[in-house]
């Protein structure tokens, strides 16, 4: 029957192209998405760029400075991606860093801004890690923002 002999080589082909661009990092629930293409597509995101501990010192400053004025979707909405998803974490995190808070910019210290990019990347569903990102702009530069893979849509989906 057509059905058992095609599968699984539609099976190993998605694993494959998961695993070429994917290697050990990428999750096993995802790349069996619909679209594996699609999934290759983001999987350059699922590099853990900074810990549990720093998301959870963003989330304070989160709180206590940025929330007056944002929600958190004004950092995860589609707007926001448009504009930073494939450009540097250094690029994102100078831009907070010398405009915000848009009342008193440059007035957190160099830690506050660097946790709420980990912050931020966390409310974007990156995974945290055991790597702590750095606040050098060098390291920040050569990391890109990039989205983790979506879950994987509902077969029902339109
Ligand atoms: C006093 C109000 C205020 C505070 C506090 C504030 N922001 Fe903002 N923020 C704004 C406004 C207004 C904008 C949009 C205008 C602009 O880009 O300058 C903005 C824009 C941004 C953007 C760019 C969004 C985009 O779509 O590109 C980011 C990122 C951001 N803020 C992060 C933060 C973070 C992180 C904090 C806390 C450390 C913070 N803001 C605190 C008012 C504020």
């Amino acid at each position: 029957m057509t059905i058992s002999k095609y599968l699984p080589s539609a099976f190993l082909s998605a694993v494959l192209v998961a695993s070429v661009f994917g290697g050990s990092r990428m999750s096993a629930q995802r790349p069996l998405a619909a679209s594996p293409l699609r999934a290759a597509m983001f999987v350059v995101d699922s590099a853990k760029l900074y810990t549990e501990a720093q998301a959870a010192e963003g989330a304070k400053v989160w709180t206590a400075t940025c929330a007056g004025c944002h929600e958190s979707k004004d950092v995860t909405s589609a707007d926001f991606k448009t504009k930073w998803v494939g450009r540097s974490l250094f690029e994102l995190y100078e831009q907070i860093r010398t405009t915000m808070p848009d009342d008193a910019p440059g007035t957190l210290t160099r830690d506050q801004y660097l946790t709420s990019v980990a912050y931020i990347l966390k409310l974007n569903g990156l995974p945290a890690g055991e790597t702590a990102l750095m606040p050098d702009s060098a390291t920040l530069s050569t990391l890109k923002f990039a989205l983790p893979a979506p879950p994987s849509p509902s077969p029902f989906a339109p």
